[in-house]
């Protein structure tokens, strides 16, 4: 598959219409929306669904049934965000499209429920919310029919998006959040309160259940604060880079993909290095998180480390 990065090569060449796309615009576009698609958002990590060898079903793209089981709190199935008419969201404005990833209302007047992070994308910019809408609309309709969630837990409570500019790049800690946010990597890094809801004042501290493995261990989010000995405090910024957009540990270790690092991988440098200035601003916090070797839990081959990379 080529990757963004790589069409930007290409595109550098020709005129520099993708180029254009990774960094902040005045106006949305198909392109912007693609990248942060594709890229940071990574909505397909969710919307995909996956194959039994945990790599996507393309032919699916974005067509949903990706199913999230945490009975008895719900079972969700990931949706149909194809413009596809019958089963999709073919039939939805652009408006509405941009309503339903940022305040979490449908135009049937339904709640978007966990684990969609509409929390985190109810503070994407204007610009780059239409900008998802307008891709939405362009890629292909996929007939694909997703079975009805059960929650038997409240869906969630979202106010107005405050909307607005997307941050300028010039101050990249700021931009760098902001992005960071889109990525919705404190939903899944920060650890969970008895009720299940996100304990904020651990924010990035990992330990949050991701998977169940059939051996009967697990995979739990890591810890990405500042601390040195449990967190990424100590790591190069290239290591980071490597771990964020490459999937591989400072150790060497291969990343559980539900680690968005493919969708990242699409993101450009610029936007990586700006996430990595963000987050070596995140609090220390001590938590001490095992990781496990899935490959050998899915009957794949046992995991061979990469080389380390302090
Ligand atoms: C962590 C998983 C996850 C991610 C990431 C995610 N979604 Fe979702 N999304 C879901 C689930 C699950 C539902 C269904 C919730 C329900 O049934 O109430 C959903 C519902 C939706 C809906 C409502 C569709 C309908 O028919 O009601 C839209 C639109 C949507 N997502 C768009 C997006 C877009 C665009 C992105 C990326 C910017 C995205 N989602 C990222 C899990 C996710
Ligand atoms: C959908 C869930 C999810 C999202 C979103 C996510 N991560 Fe992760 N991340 C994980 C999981 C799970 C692991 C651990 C995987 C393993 O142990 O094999 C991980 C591992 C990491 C690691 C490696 C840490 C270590 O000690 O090896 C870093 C760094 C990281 N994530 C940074 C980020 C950043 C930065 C973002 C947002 C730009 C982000 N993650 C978004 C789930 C996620």
């Amino acid at each position: 598959m080529i990757t963004l990065r790589r069409a930007a090569v290409v595109a550098a060449v020709l005129g520099g219409a993708i180029v254009a796309a990774g960094s902040a615009q005045a106006e949305p576009s198909v392109e912007r929306g693609q990248y942060l698609v594709d890229g940071l958002a990574a909505c397909g990590n969710c919307h995909t669904p996956r194959l039994p060898d945990q790599s996507f079903d393309t032919a699916k793209y974005l067509a949903g049934g990706f199913e999230f089981n945490e009975l008895p709190a719900f079972q969700a199935f990931a949706r149909n965000i194809t413009p596809d008419v019958d089963t999709g969201i073919g039939s939805w404005t652009e408006q509405e499209i941009v309503d339903a990833i940022r305040e979490g209302h449908t135009p049937e007047g339904e709640t978007v429920g966990p684990p969609m992070p509409v929390g985190m994308y109810n503070l994407m910019s204007d610009d780059d919310a239409m900008s998802i809408a307008l891709y939405l609309k362009s890629i292909p309709a996929v007939f694909n029919e997703v079975p009805e969630a059960t929650y038997n837990i409240p869906k969630g409570e979202y106010g107005p998006a405050p909307g607005g500019p997307t941050p300028s790049p010039d101050d990249p800690v700021a931009y760098g959040g902001y992005l960071a946010t889109v990525a919705h990597c404190f939903d899944c890094h920060t650890p969970r309160n008895e009720d299940g809801s996100p304990d904020f004042s651990r924010a990035g501290a990992g330990g949050f259940l991701m998977q169940a493995l059939p051996n009967g261990e697990a995979v739990y989010s890591a810890n990405i604060t500042s601390d040195e000995a449990t967190g990424v405090g100590g790591w190069s910024d290239e290591a980071l880079a490597r771990a964020i957009a490459g999937g591989v540990s400072s150790n060497g270790h291969i990343l559980f993909p539900i680690m968005p690092a493919a969708f990242f991988d699409n993101a450009t440098d610029e936007d990586i290095a700006a996430i990595i200035a963000w987050l070596r601003t995140v609090p220390a916090v001590s938590n001490d998180i095992e990781q496990v070797d899935w490959m050998a839990a899915l009957g794949m081959p046992p995991m061979q480390n990469a080389p380390e990379l302090p």
